[in-house]
């Protein structure tokens, strides 16, 4: 597909579909021509944190906005997500790594995803937020709904699913809307307060920006961690990881190109444009293939090859222009730091490969069995 049809029109599913990694790239750059907002015809002032119809806040957020509205909500952010300040985050991180590991030192079979790449992202965003001790189960609890998956096709167990993820969506905005009110006007140094003194955020606004983070950086986190796992396992390197002959943060680096934890991204076109020959026209949906672009030939030796020395290694897992993932820098600190913990603690870790069921849109795995020593 990425050579012959390399811009496609899908009839069925009505979008363009985009694999190369310079047109990738180039319609993520170009903002003014691809929007990110899915409702961009409609009035931006309806959306501005009022209830909607069904009764869910309408929360306006970084990631469907375009600049300058984007740039707004997520300017009083960024900077406490660069390196420096991830890094004061590090033995936060680390603690936690150890708490759950701590836990999984009496089983010597777990499943990696549910006993530690789910819980693992969970604990470290509510510390960040400075979700109160008393309310972490709770908070987990809405955590999981909101990411679980049908466990069949049928449509009840799609719709009990839905619904219930409505209700964890309702729950957890109340509780944040309780916790923005509480720590108006404080200084402590946690998310939530930083966002309720974000005078230029509406109420609902700053409710979207919490809700945000654990949407988007909860189960691509999890999908990280597992895909690692998955990856090196698979290529006989967990050993050359753990002597150090095989560098974790690189491994980390090829996992996420190799198997990208979010494989695509929407944009809308707002005008008439040519990408690649094909005449794309306004209101036309683009589905940006960041996984196929991750292993485009024209970029990248061998791209399906797992080489963890790969130098450079642009990959586009964190996508790129002005929504590059807000949390890129904090991901590859839980990732480098739950790897080193995980290696460091156990001798033997030997995921089972078999029969492993591969998520598709949000690539990851259901579970991985381990056995450890
Ligand atoms: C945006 C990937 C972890 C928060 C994005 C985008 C990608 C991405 C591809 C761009 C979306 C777009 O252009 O439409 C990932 C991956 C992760 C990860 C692969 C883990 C391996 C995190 C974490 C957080 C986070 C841990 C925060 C706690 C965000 C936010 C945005 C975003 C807020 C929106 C930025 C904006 O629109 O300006 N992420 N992400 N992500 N990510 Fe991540």
């Amino acid at each position: 597909m990425r050579q012959e049809t390399p811009v496609h029109f899908d009839e069925q599913r009505e979008t363009w579909d985009v694999f190369r990694y310079e047109d990738v790239e180039r319609v993520l750059k170009d903002h003014d021509t691809f929007t990110a907002n899915r409702a961009f015809e409609a009035d931006e002032s309806s959306n501005d944190g009022d209830d909607s119809d069904d009764g869910l806040p309408m929360l306006q957020t970084m990631i469907t906005t375009d600049p300058p509205t984007q740039t707004r909500l997520r300017g009083f952010v960024d900077e406490r997500f660069q390196p420096g300040a991830i890094r004061e985050y590090q033995p936060q991180v680390a603690e936690v790594t150890e708490t759950l590991l701590d836990d999984l030192e009496d089983e010597s079979c777990f499943d990696f995803v549910d006993e530690f790449a789910i819980p693992f992202p969970v604990i470290v965003i509510a510390e960040l937020l400075g979700i109160p001790a008393d309310r972490r189960d709770q908070f987990k609890e809405w955590s999981d709904a909101l990411v679980a998956r049908p466990e069949d096709d049928t449509p009840e167990e799609m719709k009990r699913v839905q619904r219930e993820q409505e209700e964890a969506q309702r729950a957890m905005g109340r509780y944040f809307a309780e916790l923005l009110e509480e720590r108006d006007g404080g200084d402590g140094d946690d998310l939530i307060t930083l966002a309720a003194n974000a005078e230029e955020l509406s109420r609902g606004e700053q409710i979207g920006f919490c809700m945000l983070l654990l949407l988007a950086g909860n189960i691509t986190t999890t999908n990280l961690l597992t895909n690692a796992i998955w990856s090196v396992e698979e290529h006989g390197l967990t050993d050359a990881i753990r002597t150090e002959d095989v560098d974790h943060t690189q491994a980390i680096e090829e996992t996420l190109r190799y198997r990208s934890p979010i494989q695509s991204l929407k944009r809308i076109a707002v005008e008439d444009v040519e990408l690649h020959g094909q005449r794309i026209q306004a209101g036309d949906v683009l589905t940006l293939w960041l996984g196929a672009a991750n292993r485009d030939p024209e970029i990248f030796d061998t791209p399906d090859e797992f080489r963890p020395e790969r130098r450079p290694n642009r990959h586009m897992a964190f996508g790129t222009g002005v929504h590059f993932c807000l949390g890129a820098h904090l991901a590859r600190m839980e990732a480098d730091v739950a790897l080193d913990h995980l290696f460091d603690r156990f001798d033997r870790l030997d995921a089972d490969l078999s029969g492993l069921e591969p998520l598709s849109a949000l690539y990851g795995l259901e579970s991985l069995p381990c056995e450890m020593s």
